[in-house]
């Protein structure tokens, strides 16, 4: 599925850039290209990318304890 269909990127190549160092929301973006064009990718792009960082702290703090 496209996330950004004017730079042609998909939900796994955003997911793909989402880790437990975590890149900023904005560095993501940066990275990709999203929003660089029409932006109305973005809102979708960002909350994708929220929901998998906190899918990936709380999987990260199970492991911890
Ligand atoms: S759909 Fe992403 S910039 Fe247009």
């Amino acid at each position: 599925m496209y996330i950004c269909i004017c730079k042609g990127i998909t939900e796994k190549m955003l997911l793909d850039q989402i880790r437990p160092s975590h890149n900023s929301q904005e560095q993501i973006l940066k990275n990709l290209g999203i929003g660089d064009s029409c932006g109305s990718c973005v809102v979708d792009a960002v909350k994708k990318i929220l929901e998998n960082q906190n899918n990936l702290d709380s999987k990260t703090k199970k492991s911890d304890s």
